[in-house]
């Protein structure tokens, strides 16, 4: 069988990688520079481990930017391009409209029926509004008679996608009928090497929420552990990580996503709970609920500089570290990264702003060029620094040497992710969640 894949954004690439091991994949991309680097066997992003496996799977992917063919060579299109956000919170569908403007005409052409999966995120509504609505224009068919629509939401993350994408927690589905699913689960089958997969099957409406209502509780569950660790900053001897490790041992609660932090960025989390209220206010509902975590989450980054200020008064002159810049580690993607808003706040007071990062620190630069100062390893980002500020917790600073922190001018270190606490014996010690013992209560 020959499938295509229509988008090759970190959802999209990764998919058709995971499908290259099973099928002949043909790859729509229409950026050029894109398609340049992908046919040339770059990988364009970031993801652990992600370049061994698209190499051993190259030869199966066929990259284009011509949907025609790629509709009229293959069974099942997968949509996966990018529904970001417009300034009015609503989303953007002008990309998932183009593409499947494109599909319906090639269509037209088609004698074989064709099943197109939208992995891309959408909101409740979307399939039956938009989507089948422009495939039946575009090309002149039924839906159900020319091609079939099924909803299969994405929940691999970043950093961690190949694990995800082998051995998910759930699949879930959407159509209209029942042998669409069925077709597509004999496709699943062969791809999931864990067959006790749960399986949803449902409507549009529920796939389509099921993907925001998850993105919506793990940002809560995040602000909400956020919300536990500010006010431990205030308890003396309070910390939010032994409360994180109790709640998480019950079973009702889990302990993933409970990390404290400099709160949630990334592509998905920030931009599914803002277009998921808009639309509980258009439909007659306030999401305050939604409001909240999204508030709690925009204060958060600027909390470390705030205890940076605290500490050494003003920070105009001063020259502050930032160890990690990806909103995540295992990834070099930056967008809505909470680093963004800690350099921004620190410039803005006038601080000298220095920073590495593994992986992220070009993307970095070419949002803030000359404005602050790009290291190439930890030591000498720290070296004569007045203080350092750990904002993503990538591993190589979980191992790093504590007397590397005694090169800096102040040896004062804010712990943004709770990721370097072994050197809190050798340096001045403020981290995310930990009240001091010094400190009285009230
Ligand atoms: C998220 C979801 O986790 C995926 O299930 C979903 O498929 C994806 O969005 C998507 O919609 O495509 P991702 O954005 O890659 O995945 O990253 P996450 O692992 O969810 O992390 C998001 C942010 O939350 C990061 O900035 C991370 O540092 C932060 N986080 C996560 C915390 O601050 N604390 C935690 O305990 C966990």
């Amino acid at each position: 069988m020959i499938v295509s894949v229509f988008g090759m954004g970190h959802v999209g690439l990764i998919t058709a990688v995971m499908l290259g091991r099973f099928f002949d994949v043909i790859c729509v991309e229409i950026d050029e520079e894109k398609l340049i680097r992908l046919r040339g066997g770059e990988v364009i992003f970031y993801e652990p481990g992600f370049d061994q496996t698209f190499n051993k799977v190259r030869d199966k992917l066929e990259f284009t930017d011509d949907a025609s063919y790629a509709i009229n060579t293959s069974d099942i299109s997968f949509i996966a391009v990018g529904t970001p956000t417009k300034t009015d919170h609503s989303q953007d569908h002008s990309y998932l409209a183009s593409v499947l403007q494109s599909i319906g005409e090639a269509l037209k052409e088609k004698d074989s029926r064709h099943l197109v999966v939208i992995k891309s995120t959408i909101l409740p509504g979307t399939s039956e509004n938009l989507v089948i609505p422009i495939l039946e224009h575009s090309s002149g068919k039924k839906h159900g008679e020319g091609f079939s629509v099924l909803i299969n939401p994405e929940f691999s993350r970043e950093g961690e996608a190949l694990h995800d994408l082998q051995t998910p927690d759930k699949i879930v589905i959407g159509a209209h009928d029942f042998s669409t699913m069925n077709d597509f689960e004999e496709i699943l089958k062969m791809v999931y090497v864990k067959n006790n997969v749960p399986l949803i099957k449902t409507n549009y409406v529920n796939a389509e929420m099921i993907k925001y209502a998850q993105n919506a509780f793990l940002a809560t569950k995040i602000s909400f552990i956020n919300t536990i660790a500010n006010m431990c900053e205030k308890i003396p001897s309070a910390d939010v990580e032994i409360i994180s490790k109790a709640l998480g041992l019950d079973h009702r609660i889990s302990s993933h996503f409970l990390r404290a932090g400099l709160g949630y960025g990334g592509s998905c989390l920030p931009k599914d709970i803002e277009v998921l209220s808009n639309l509980g206010r258009k439909i007659g509902y306030e999401p305050t609920l939604l409001d909240v975590v999204a508030l709690v989450n925009e204060h958060q980054p600027q909390r470390v500089v705030t205890t940076a200020e605290e500490h050494l008064g003003s920070l105009l002159d001063q020259v502050v570290s930032l160890l990690g810049l990806a909103f995540k580690p295992g990834t070099d993607d930056i967008r809505e990264a909470p680093s963004l808003r800690v350099i921004e706040s620190l410039l803005e007071k006038g601080a000298k702003v220095r920073v590495y990062d593994p992986k992220a620190l070009s993307k970095v630069e070419n949002i803030f060029g000359n404005l602050i100062e790009y290291y190439k390893s930890t030591e000498d980002c720290l070296d004569g620094s007045d203080c350092c500020i750990l904002v993503t917790e990538w591993d190589e600073f979980r191992s790093l040497k504590p007397d590397i922190f005694l090169k800096m001018k102040t040896p004062f270190v804010i712990d943004g992710r709770r990721g370097i606490s072994h050197i809190s014996k050798v340096v001045e010690y403020h981290a995310v969640g930990l009240g001091k013992e010094s400190q009285t209560l009230w």
